[in-house]
């Protein structure tokens, strides 16, 4: 797709507006634009106004819109409209979020909240945020205002287990065979607990307080019991978890829970585990290669029922390869019906790691069933007691969706909204693990090496950023005092 841009350069932004619509096609700025599908975006002043005008060429007609608003408006906001709305014209679709990209929807819902003004109009009129969407990000502002604190001295801390069981289609999460490496496994947990060890000393040394720990995946319910024990024993000495809000342990697949790696974490103070099944459709789960069923997930939750955690999780995704409508409300029915009290709905994102997007050609960008799904989720859950707590969006997501998380009553997972909505520092351990630091509204990271071999093999680049760490905070600190 040619596009020519004339007074302004918001490419990046031009086409994220362009991929909404014409999914998969290249981009290319151009002089003047040749291919069959091509457009014009152009922002010019007039009289002290500036006048945003799109026009665009597609199956042999041309479709144009313009807009013009005052000279001190938003640029950047200003070309998005009209290209969106030329697009949607030519087209016949209006995606569900609008102009939002690139953005969290949440920051703009709670920036526009704070300054006194009514998000929900604004961003129906300036970002095309379709009703039901703002009807969503308003339940979830409500509910953090209800729940969430910000103190300075609060962080949470992540423990990284990038080890599965097998690969499924759709993931790109590093993460390796938990059955082919046994060894680097052990070696890797040998790393991380002098990891666990440096960092707590560090957040002793600063007086921190931590709120939240989990540990996530990957699939770290392929640890084994002893393992697990190991694991929980030194991250509950190392860290003081008097008062601590939440212990999240994310088991993963239902294929790796057992009755005694329950009671390890349960004996541990783990107060919140993560089951996940993504659909409850066995021949879906087998087509992404889940390799596990739908009884044993049920069969996992009933188990993990009994030890009384405060709250259980499931993942569910919408959108997986060859899941019709009824399949994911079948599955989402069947997700509230096992008691899990705490769902999050997904929708797949096609990304270029993951096995599945040579198959990227075969989807579209607007399915009106991902949209059904989605809006099934939300009145579903809503109308059992859930509540939409948390909010992310990803690139590449069919049909523009989103992730929420749902949860009953207040069994919200602290540490999502926490890490999501940067309430405030992070503070990581294992490969890929993004330790953050918040000051206000700027977050610096400080990133450890991708994959599980680099991080046994060059462990001196974790213990460097544990120093990086440490500087950055003393740093903060006396900026504080
Ligand atoms: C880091 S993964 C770990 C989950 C765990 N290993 C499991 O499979 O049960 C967290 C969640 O991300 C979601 N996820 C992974 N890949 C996705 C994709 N391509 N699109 C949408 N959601 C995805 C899944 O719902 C998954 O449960
Ligand atoms: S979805 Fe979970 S189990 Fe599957 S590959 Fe990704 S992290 Fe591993």
């Amino acid at each position: 797709m040619d596009i020519k841009l004339s007074g302004h350069q918001f490419y990046y932004d031009i086409t994220s507006i362009a991929m909404l619509f014409f999914h998969g096609e290249k981009v290319n700025y151009v002089r003047r634009g040749s291919t069959p599908l091509r457009a014009v975006s152009r922002l010019a002043e007039k009289d002290d106004r500036l006048i945003s005008f799109t026009s665009i060429h597609f199956r042999g007609n041309t479709f144009t819109s313009q807009k013009t608003a005052p000279y001190d408006c938003d640029r950047k906001n200003l070309v998005k409209q009209t290209f969106y709305i030329a697009a949607s014209r030519a087209t016949g679709i209006s995606p569900l979020w609008g102009i939002l990209t690139g953005i969290r929807p949440l920051s703009v819902y709670a920036r526009l909240a704070l300054a006194g003004d009514t998000p929900q109009d604004i961003m129906k009129r300036e970002y095309y945020v379709a009703p039901q969407k703002l009807d969503i990000l308003s339940s979830i502002y409500g509910f953090q205002q209800a729940h969430i604190e910000k103190r300075a001295n609060d962080v949470s801390v992540y423990v990284s287990i990038p080890f599965c069981p097998g690969k499924c289609s759709y993931c790109s999460f590093i993460s390796v065979s938990a059955v082919n490496n046994g060894g680097l496994l052990e070696s890797y947990l040998e790393k991380l607990y002098l990891e666990i060890k440096a960092k707590s000393e560090l957040v002793k040394a600063l007086g921190l307080n931590v709120k939240t720990l989990y540990v996530g995946g990957g699939t770290p319910g392929v640890l084994s019991e002893n393992q697990l024990e190991s694991l929980l024993k030194i991250l509950v000495e190392c860290f003081d978890t008097t008062g601590i809000e939440e212990i999240c342990f994310e088991l993963g697949r239902p294929d790796t829970v057992t009755d005694g790696k329950l009671a390890v974490l349960k004996s541990h103070g783990v107060n919140r585990v993560c089951i996940n099944t993504q659909t409850t459709n066995d021949k879906i789960l087998s087509n992404v290669f889940r390799n596990h069923t739908a009884a044993q997930y049920f069969s996992a939750v009933e188990k993990a029922k009994k030890y009384g955690f405060d709250s259980i999780n499931t993942d569910l995704i919408a959108g997986l390869t060859g899941e019709e409508t009824a399949s994911f409300c079948r599955s989402l029915n069947e997700v509230i019906e096992s008691g899990a009290d705490n769902i999050t709905v997904h929708t797949l994102a096609i990304k270029r790691a993951a096995a599945l997007s040579g198959d990227r050609a075969n989807y579209v960008p607007y399915d009106p069933n991902i949209n059904k799904m989605l809006d099934y989720a939300y009145n579903k859950l809503t109308s059992y007691g859930f509540s939409p707590y948390y909010i992310y969006r990803q690139k590449n997501c069919i049909s523009n969706g989103e992730n929420i998380g749902y949860c009953k009553g207040d069994k919200l997972c602290r540490y999502n909204v926490y890490m999501m909505e940067d309430i405030h520092s992070i503070i990581a351990c294992g490969a890929g693990a993004s330790s953050k630091i918040i000051d206000g509204g700027r977050v610096e990271r400080v990133i450890n090496v991708k994959y599980p071999t680099e991080y046994v093999n060059e462990y001196e680049k974790v213990v460097n950023n544990t120093e990086k760490l440490r500087l950055k905070w003393t740093e903060l600190k006396l900026k504080r005092e």
